[in-house]
């Protein structure tokens, strides 16, 4: 999460700033590296039982602890969130 704020990643919101209650720091981990990560512990898997989009190697980004065995990890960022949908003949409706 850190290194995703300090390059300005955009997705990485971080709004609890790694406290783990916010989601917004929710990240793919590449399957290669998703065994040498530490797994999610109860409270993260609390999170990401709500987070749109969870797919395998869905982690909180805030709970991913970088050493030099993580050297070249590979975490991929959701895609925007879809805007709601606005009923027909609604003004902006195609
Ligand atoms: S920054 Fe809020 S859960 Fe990770």
């Amino acid at each position: 999460m850190d290194v995703a704020l300090d390059h300005e990643v955009a997705g990485i919101a971080a709004q609890c700033g790694g406290g783990c209650t916010c989601s917004t720091c929710h990240c793919y981990v590449a399957e290669a590296w998703r065994q040498r990560i530490e797994p999610p512990a109860a409270e993260e898997l609390e999170i990401l039982a709500y987070v749109p989009d969870r797919k395998p190697g869905s982690r909180l980004s805030c709970q991913i602890f970088l050493d030099d065995d993580l050297d070249g990890l590979v975490v991929h960022v959701p895609p925007p969130e879809a805007p709601p949908a606005r009923p027909l003949n609604s003004p902006g409706s195609p």
